[in-house]
């Protein structure tokens, strides 16, 4: 076993050392930015500090030296990044607009948390800390992970930030990023079993009609064990935000808090601000606190999820939130291989032993005959629908290196057939499978670390059988 053999080949991992929140998404001037919380000296968690990376199409990154590295009396802790195109903040040096990072100072020794600026005027490279910091100080140990966004309504900031252990999100207005008045609490609501930590707050349109998306991540208790994600649908006027009840709006319909991903290793996902193509694309650390310190990598510990795009859609006659890969992933494909019209009857059918290679993305559509349950088997992992629960579900318990009590497990999204198919895609790394079902309202994030070195690919059917309408298989080189 080599120390590098489940270094993601298309997921963004540090070179070295440890990684945990994506933190400051967002594009300037060509470039997407990842910043994420980081330990420059190792592979745990400690001296949190600011990595970064840039993209110039959020698939290909280049690894940059650390934006804003952690003191001896602060640690960098979760945060977003703006452009300050209109120098509210007079940050401005000549016509260069500053980036401002507005991330929350933690002191490593009382636990004290506040919010703090940062500024860079060379693209990200270099980073100032604001002379007056912090800028919002309420005297919390428990106040972090500021996201802020340009509202033009009120043509101000909005802070969303997280009173974490009250499962409050709270919202602050700001006309220079440096003065912030508080503007109202929401919570708590939906999931409350752990902290609430990372917020983002974003419209998104359907049909003309403007809903605003509030995703929080629960520290533990959520649905696939330890930490997740969950959203809520809503009104935001500026002020607050309102959940919306389906009960109160038949019209659009919006549901309660859900989850946004249903496996184990989706935490802390926000969102990049200033997108050119005016696309909401998140981006989630694909990892859980319950074991996070335990994953069998040697140089690094921790990676990205893929970058996706989040839209609005309804199905069965319900609001939901959709998830797919970003398009650029169309940029990564090597080979491709398709099949069609195979027909499964109890069994199990392994695919031709073309040389796929563990980097690979799966499309494949199933029209339900008998079988209880069908699906796709691949380095020791099991995802598939199964009919009585109506479900989408991803089985990691067999043949995994033991990294955790916890990690040996089933996961499941609900999920309804569309005109009597199931769409399952797949994108699969070294460590990790990404699946989103139907047009995206079932997402599974889940890290897997297969003992043995198989490449096969068998789909499968219990007790009765499955129509394949179409497969395609298509290899994902590494961008490394
Ligand atoms: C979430 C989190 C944040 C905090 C950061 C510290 O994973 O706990 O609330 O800012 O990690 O690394």
């Amino acid at each position: 076993m080599t120390a590098e053999r489940f270094r993601p080949g298309y997921h963004f991992s540090a070179r070295r050392n440890w990684l945990n929140d994506p933190n400051g998404l967002v594009w300037y001037d060509g470039e997407y930015h990842l910043f994420y919380q980081h330990n420059p000296y190792g592979t745990d968690w400690g001296h949190m500090s600011w990595g970064h990376a840039v993209s110039p199409d959020l698939v290909h990154w280049t690894e940059l030296t650390p934006a804003i590295v952690a003191t001896d009396d602060e640690h960098v802790f979760s945060g977003s990044v703006v452009v300050d195109h209109r120098n509210t903040s007079g940050l401005a040096i000549d016509d260069r607009p500053a980036m401002v990072a507005v991330y929350t100072s933690a002191d490593p020794v009382t636990g004290w948390q506040a919010q703090s600026l940062a500024a860079s005027h060379d693209r990200g490279r270099t980073w100032h800390r604001y002379d007056r910091n912090p800028v919002l100080d309420i005297g919390s140990a428990d106040f972090r992970d500021p996201k802020v966004f340009w509202y033009e309504p009120d043509r101000c900031w909005v802070m969303v930030v997280a009173l974490a252990a009250g499962h409050i999100v709270q919202f602050y207005a700001s006309d220079d990023l440096v003065n912030w008045r508080h503007l109202s609490d929401f919570g708590p609501a939906g999931a409350s079993s752990g902290l609430w930590e990372c917020p983002d707050l974003f419209p998104l349109t359907i049909d003309g009609q403007t809903v605003w998306v509030l995703v929080v991540s629960v520290a533990t208790g959520a649905v696939a064990g330890g930490s997740g994600t969950q959203y809520f649908l809503g009104h935001f006027d500026g002020k607050s935000f309102v959940v919306q009840d389906p009960g109160h709006d038949g019209e659009v319909g919006i549901a309660p808090a859900t989850w946004l991903d249903f496996g184990a290793d989706y935490y802390a996902a926000v969102s990049y601000g200033d997108t050119p193509d005016g696309e909401r694309v998140l981006i989630g650390w694909m990892n859980n606190w319950g074991y996070a310190a335990a994953t069998p990598t040697e140089a690094f510990r921790g990676s990205m999820s893929f970058p996706r795009v989040h839209r609005l859609a309804r199905v069965a006659g319900r609001l939901v939130l959709t998830q797919q890969p970003v398009p650029a992933l169309e940029s990564l494909r090597g080979d491709s291989f398709e099949y069609g019209d195979l027909e499964l009857n109890d069994g199990v059918h392994e695919l031709p032993n073309h040389k796929y290679g563990e980097q690979l993305e799966l499309h494949a559509t199933f029209r339900p005959g008998t079988a209880e349950r069908f699906g796709i088997r691949l380095r020791e992992t099991e995802v598939g629908y199964d009919i009585a629960e109506g479900s989408l579900y991803l089985d990691r318990t067999k043949g995994q290196v033991g990294v955790h009590p916890d990690f040996a497990a089933v996961h499941s999204a609900p999920l309804g057939l569309h005109d009597g198919t199931v769409v399952i895609r797949l994108l699969v790394d070294m460590a990790s499978v990404e699946v989103f079902g139907g047009i995206g309202e079932a997402v599974i994030t889940d890290q897997i670390f297969p003992q043995s070195g198989n490449h096969r690919i068998e789909l499968f059917a219990e007790h009765g059988t499955v129509a394949i309408e179409q497969l395609r298989l298509t290899t994902l080189p590494s961008t490394l």
